[in-house]
Order: C-alpha cells, then sequence, then structure tokens
C-alpha cells in the first residue's frame, strides 16, 4: 500500500525522519526529503536512489513557510500529488523557565508549532483538491505529560496534539485523514542542541537508560500511512495512540 505513495518528510536529515524515510523508501515510497541541512538530505537522498528506490532533496527551514510551499510543490511537480505530510521537525532546547532562555522559547514555538502549521497550509489545498491526503504530526509524550524543564516544549507538542484534533474534524469530509505521533525516549540528535550543559547531561543519562533507536519510529509512520483506518486518525477527538505503537 506504501508502494507509489508520494511522502513529504520535514526533519529528514537526521533521526527519525531520515529514519521513516529510509524505510517508506524501501517500500516504494516516493520520499521527498526536507531539512536546513543540505548536505544530509543530499546525501540520503542518493543513498535511497543508488538502492533503487525514488527521492529528492529540498532544502527547507520550516521556520519559513515559503520553503514549506517549495518543499511540497516540489513533491507534486515532481511525483504528481502528496499522499502524505509528516511534519517532523522538532527541536528540544529543554531548561527550567527562570531561565529565561527566552531566543530558545522562541526557536520551538517557530519550529515546533508555526513550522508544522505552514506544513499544513502547503499541503492542504493540494489534499483538498484531491480529495485525498494523510497529515502525520510529530507530537510527543511531553504533549501529553508535563515534566520540569519542559513547559515551553511540552506547550508546543500538546499545541501539535490540539491543532491536529481541530484539523481532523475540519477535513475528515475531504477524506483526509490526520494523526499524531507521540514518541518517548528516542536515541537521535534531539539532545545535543539542549544549551544547558545540567540540562542536557541529565536527559542524556535518562534517554541512555530508557531510549529505543530510531529505527523503531519505522514502524509507527508506515502502519498509519498503510492502514490509516486502524490508525489515531479516524478517532474523532482522540490523541491515543495508534494500536500497533510500541513506544
Ligand atoms: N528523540 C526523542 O526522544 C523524541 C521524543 C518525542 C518526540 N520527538 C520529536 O520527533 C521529531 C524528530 O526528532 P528526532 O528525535 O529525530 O531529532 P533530530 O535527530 O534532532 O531531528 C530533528 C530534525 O528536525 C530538523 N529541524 C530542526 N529545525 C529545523 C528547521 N528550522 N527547519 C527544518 N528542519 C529542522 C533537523 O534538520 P536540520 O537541522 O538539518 O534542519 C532534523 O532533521 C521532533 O519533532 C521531536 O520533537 C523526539
Amino acid at each position: 500500500m506504501i508502494k507509489d505513495k508520494v511522502v513529504v518528510i520535514t526533519g529528514a536529515s537526521s533521526g527519525m525522519g531520515a529514519a521513516a524515510a529510509r524505510h517508506l523508501a524501501a517500500k516504494g515510497a516516493n520520499v521527498v526529503l526536507g531539512a536546513r541541512r543540505s548536505d544530509r538530505i543530499d546525501a540520503l537522498a542518493a543513498e535511497i536512489t543508488e538502492a533503487g528506490g525514488k527521492a529528492v532533496a529540498v532544502t527547507t527551514d520550516v521556520t519559513r513557510r515559503e520553503d514549506l510551499r517549495t518543499l511540497v510543490d516540489t513533491a507534486v511537480e515532481t511525483y504528481g500529488r502528496i499522499d502524505v505530510l509528516i511534519n517532523n521537525a522538532g527541536v528540544m532546547p529543554l531548561s527550567p523557565l527562570d531561565r529565561l532562555k527566552i531566543d530558545e522559547w522562541d526557536q520551538m514555538i517557530d519550529v515546533n508549532l508555526k513550522g508544522v502549521l505552514y506544513g499544513i497550509a502547503a499541503a492542504l489545498p493540494y489534499m483538498k483538491a484531491q480529495k485525498s491526503g494523510h497529515i502525520i504530526n510529530l507530537s510527543s509524550v511531553a504533549g501529553h505529560k508535563l515534566f520540569g524543564g519542559s513547559a515551553v516544549y511540552s506547550a508546543t507538542k500538546s499545541g501539535v496534539r490540539a491543532l491536529s484534533g481541530g484539523l481532523r474534524e475540519e477535513v475528515a469530509a475531504d477524506n483526509i485523514r490526520v494523526t499524531i505521533i507521540s514518541p518517548g525516549a528516542v536515541k537521535t540528535e534531539l539532545h545535543d542542541h539542549i544549551s544547558e550543559k545540567d540540562i542536557q547531561q541529565a536527559n542524556r543519562e535518562f534517554a541512555a537508560k530508557i531510549a529505543v533507536p530510531a529505527e523503531t519510529f519505522d514502524r509507527l509512520v508506515a502502519s498509519p500511512s498503510v492502514n490509516p483506518r486502524t490508525s489515531a486518525s479516524t478517532r474523532s477527538s482522540s490523541d491515543r495512540r495508534p494500536r500497533n505503537s510500541d513506544i
């Protein structure tokens, strides 16, 4: 069922986005890779193509709405349509609020929340015209549960839950599905960008005990793409994770 689907993935240069791209391309999807680090996504697109898959890379900063438009437009120009948008790009520079890392608050809101909205804005007109599509947004356990030091990150990820639920209600009649995925701890580069060294160390130690490999994300992404009727996308106003989720 994934074969020949056109899947746009933001944050495809590392971690779960890159793992999802490899997995979906190996299953026959045409993947369109967006991230700021062009060298990484160009190399990944070349790797996928050399392995017999189909991939294009488009340098994308999700805080720039025109970049998202170019990313999605490229998918449609190259492959004729967009079936799935995975709004995966995210940042997590955790710190307690009283450290006043206000630029980092702005960055989390711009990437994690506004970036998702810009992705939706770019894809929705095409999906509505097609009368089909699937938008998968990355929330987090932190979007459901609060932890000290993650107030702003949690706010962005619970914001993703809220806007996904609202969108789901609005677009169901257009045969567009909306799913959130809420991973727990996953071994990726996400912790590398925590600027407060004590917080970074504590999170690394915690993650070392419980984090699962980024490749675990494969199944989470592939399953709702293959089988949206069994995923959270069809549970109106529901945030429950897909039944086959194991993280
Ligand atoms: N790892 C976890 O434990 C965990 C748990 C729950 C949820 N999540 C969520 O999962 C998603 C993927 O994160 P990950 O764990 O795979 O971390 P990661 O390896 O750090 O990947 C994050 C991706 O986001 C991209 N990104 C960051 N800022 C961007 C921007 N302005 N424009 C475009 N792309 C941007 C990065 O690419 P460039 O730097 O090249 O732009 C990178 O590809 C995030 O939304 C994260 O919040 C992660």
